[in-house]
């Protein structure tokens, strides 16, 4: 394969690893429809912020980049209008830096924020930096993450109330359980986590969230994805209904009267309103693959796919991770489970062959429990509900802990996996 500078320097940078524990240790809140130039003197910065303007958290702004430092942006906005944002690489020595900026300042617009990114690490040209309203410095060499948490930063106040974590729940293939794995999750986080959370219900036509929380709300998502104009989060509130002290529902009408098809941005402006209050919002995405599906699921915080321990299953869950994985270079993977996990007299494909295809452990692997699931789907009620010393119970909470960041997802792969998949999973490994 051959690679350009640009590839090179970016996969250099960033092995998968350090984006992972980047993307774990911080939660960076997607940037608004900005306009970010970047003036870079390095190729290696120039590949950074690059691979930066291709992350989800940017797909809103414009980013744009060219070489030749803080001469080429004097140079640039002499005669025209500066962006929302000028990224500014300076090698030189700190005397050269201030200078270069105090004209920059001469031909900058009111309201353009300036990042500089030096290679000069010294406390005095920070405060000069600050001084003259630079919005951040980084020091390079700087990391993909990097740029996209300064640029992310300037459009979030830091005293605001740490914004929604998004996560995604979606089935492999229908029917297997996604929803109510994502249900019995917000649940969790809400009930046991008292951590405020909403549950978005996606599947318009068929979904059942209202159905396994035993809500019947007059209004719910409908009302608000067919009248985009009037979402806000006034509108949001109303349509939420609430299933218990710490979780609420946006439920799907589940009616036939209309057809729901929907345009790739359909949700945005409900899930964007939705973040800024709601800390953690669970998204039940139905099994199909449509723009809009593919685009909740690539800018969402943290995926969980679902499957059933079937060929098709695996093929699937490993097209859906390897595409996500691409589309998200600079997030953690998605996380994946099973689900109906030995069904009598079926044969299966096991844990370990799915951890081999997929290249990573499942988070969990739950069982078959047709009495257990089959009661609390007819009850209305959660797993934890109908029996909270089950050991399913246990796995839901060991799940909802690692996509809320409470748990190690390693730690409780281990411990969530039943003792006999472990078997299993040495047998056949
Ligand atoms: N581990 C399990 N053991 C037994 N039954 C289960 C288990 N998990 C889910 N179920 C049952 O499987 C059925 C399908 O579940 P669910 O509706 O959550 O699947 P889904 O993947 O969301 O389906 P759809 O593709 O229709 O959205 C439900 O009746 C549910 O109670
Ligand atoms: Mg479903």
């Amino acid at each position: 394969m051959i690679r350009n500078a640009y590839q090179v320097a970016v996969a250099e940078q960033q092995p998968a690893a350090v984006a992972e524990a980047a993307a774990a240790e911080d939660h960076i809140a997607p940037a608004p429809r900005v306009s970010v130039q970047a003036f870079c003197e390095t190729v290696e910065t120039a590949a950074a912020v690059q691979a930066a303007g291709e992350d989800r958290r940017l797909a809103k702004a414009h980013v744009k980049i060219q070489m030749g430092g803080i001469t080429a942006a004097v140079e640039a906005y002499r005669n025209s209008a500066t962006p929302n944002v000028i990224v500014i690489e300076a090698e030189s020595r700190a005397d050269d830096i201030l200078g270069g900026l105090d004209h920059l300042a001469e031909v900058c617009d009111a309201g353009t924020r300036v990042v500089v990114i030096g290679r000069v690490n010294d406390v005095a040209l920070y405060r000069e930096l600050t001084r003259r309203g630079v919005s951040d410095y980084l020091i390079a060499p700087v990391g993909t993450i990097d740029v996209v948490r300064s640029i992310c930063n300037l459009y979030s106040a830091p005293d605001a109330k740490p914004v929604g974590r998004i996560v995604a729940v979606v089935g492999a293939k229908g029917g297997v359980g996604a929803s109510t794995i994502a249900h019995n999750i917000a649940y969790v986080i809400g009930r046991d986590l008292a951590v405020d959370s909403v549950v978005v219900d996606l599947d318009l036509a068929f979904g059942t969230a209202g159905l396994d929380y035993n809500q019947d709300p007059p209004q719910g998502i409908a009302d608000a994805v067919f009248s985009p104009d009037r979402v806000d989060s006034g509108l949001v509130d109303r349509l939420l209904s609430k299933c218990a002290d710490h979780l609420s529902l946006l439920a799907a009408p589940a009616t036939l009267d209309r057809v729901y098809d929907f345009g790739a941005e359909a949700f945005d402006s409900i899930v964007d309103t939705l973040r800024n209050s709601v800390p953690c919002i669970v998204l039940d995405v139905p099994h199909q693959w449509a723009g809009w599906t593919r685009r909740l699921l690539v800018s969402a915080d943290d995926i969980l796919v679902v499957a059933a321990p079937d060929l098709a299953n695996l093929r699937n869950a490993k097209n859906m991770v390897d595409l996500l994985r691409a589309a998200r270079p600079n997030d953690r993977r998605p996380y994946y489970c099973l689900n109906q996990v030995g069904i009598p007299k079926r044969p299966e494909i096991t844990p370990a062959d799915f951890a081999k295809a997929l290249e990573d452990q499942p988070l969990a692997a739950i069982p078959f429990e047709p009495q257990l699931f089959g009661t609390a789907a007819n009850n209305g009620q959660m797993i934890g509900e109908v029996s909270a010393n089950h050991k399913t119970a246990e796995m839901l909470r060991g799940l909802a802990q690692v996509l809320t960041g409470r748990a190690e997802a390693k730690r409780a792969r281990g411990s969530l996996l039943t003792p006999l998949l472990s078997k299993l999973m040495k047998r056949s490994a």
